[in-house]
């Protein structure tokens, strides 16, 4: 395996001028996961390092996991494995379709092989019998959750904040299963406040759960708030006002981002800092958590 390119997680930060933020007196900055590597993008990175760290050392050869047609985590794991040289299989939600989405087709083309699941199936998870037996007939693979979301990709995340030079006054992300979030705010003396931004519609339970089960200390569960109201209707949902907005935020800070989450992060920081969100004089930092192989094409 590539071990020296794997272990440079180190990303830059970018100071991003818009200037309804800086009329509010604050500084915005992006911290450029995405740029971490082409394939392995942001997030994906972080919570696939101590994984596939794992996978080397249990003699096993390869991943199986799960996701949608659209995941940017099957994808970042089909990348992983053309890359370090390992087998992967994904089990894909819903029946095969006639074309296959581009992310499909690009995890067939990295190698990974495809199993597809009925969504009533699929819902189950490992308490399906279908994934299970799926699993159980590949036990040399490695099994990782839907969204890469265990204690391994927790730890990935933790390293997020920790090569800073600076301390944020409020770090921004957006949020899915949370487990990004949870790592981040298990940075040791943490200052900042943690401002998660849900891209799914109504499953902020199973969110704060998920962000709180893992704390390593109770105090942590002030020092992060999520903030619900830009979803845009839902997991994958989008409007022209957020399309247009996408297309106007990178003419201006020069720096691409997509409909499914981190568009909706950067409408929900401008439109907060319009409204007096943020305290006067601070400063923000955004984690830019990838996904760009998600992007619609149209943009
Ligand atoms: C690009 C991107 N950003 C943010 C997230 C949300 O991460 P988490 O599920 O850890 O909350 C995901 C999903 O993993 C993602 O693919």
């Amino acid at each position: 395996m590539d071990s020296l390119l794997f272990f440079s997680s180190n990303s830059p930060v970018q100071e991003v001028i818009i200037p309804e933020v800086s009329d509010a007196g604050i500084q915005l900055y992006i911290k450029r996961d995405d740029l971490l590597h082409p394939g392995i993008s942001g997030n994906k990175w972080r919570k696939l390092k101590y994984n596939i760290i794992d996978l080397k050392s249990s003699g096993k050869d390869g991943i199986i996991t799960l996701g949608g047609a659209f995941s940017n985590h099957l994808h970042a794991v089909a990348v992983a494995g053309d890359h370090f040289g390992f087998h992967t299989i994904g089990i894909v939600r819903g029946e095969k379709p006639a074309t296959l989405s581009t992310t499909l087709q690009s995890c067939e083309e990295l190698g990974m092989k495809l199993y597809y699941i009925t969504r009533s199936e699929y819902k189950k998870k490992l308490k399906s019998k279908e994934i299970s037996d799926l699993i159980n007939f590949h036990p040399n693979l490695v099994y990782i959750p839907e969204g890469g979301e265990n204690e391994f990709a927790k730890r990935g995340c933790e390293e997020i904040l920790t090569d800073l030079d600076f301390k944020p006054d409020y770090v921004c992300v957006a949020c899915g299963t949370g487990t990004t979030l949870a790592g981040m705010l298990n940075t040791e003396n943490l200052k900042s406040k943690i401002i998660g931004f849900p891209v799914l519609k109504g499953a902020d339970k199973s969110l704060i759960e998920n962000i709180e089960s893992g704390l390593k200390v109770e105090q942590l569960k002030s020092a992060y708030q999520l903030i619900s109201d830009y979803h845009f209707g839902g997991y994958a949902k989008f409007t022209d006002e957020l399309l247009n907005f996408i297309i106007n935020f990178e003419k201006s800070s020069q720096i691409p981002v997509e409909q499914v989450y981190t568009g909706k992060m950067m409408y929900g920081i401008i439109d907060l800092a319009k409204k007096g969100f943020f305290k006067k004089g601070s400063k923000i930092l955004a984690i830019h958590t990838g996904g760009m192989q998600g992007r619609l094409p149209a943009l």
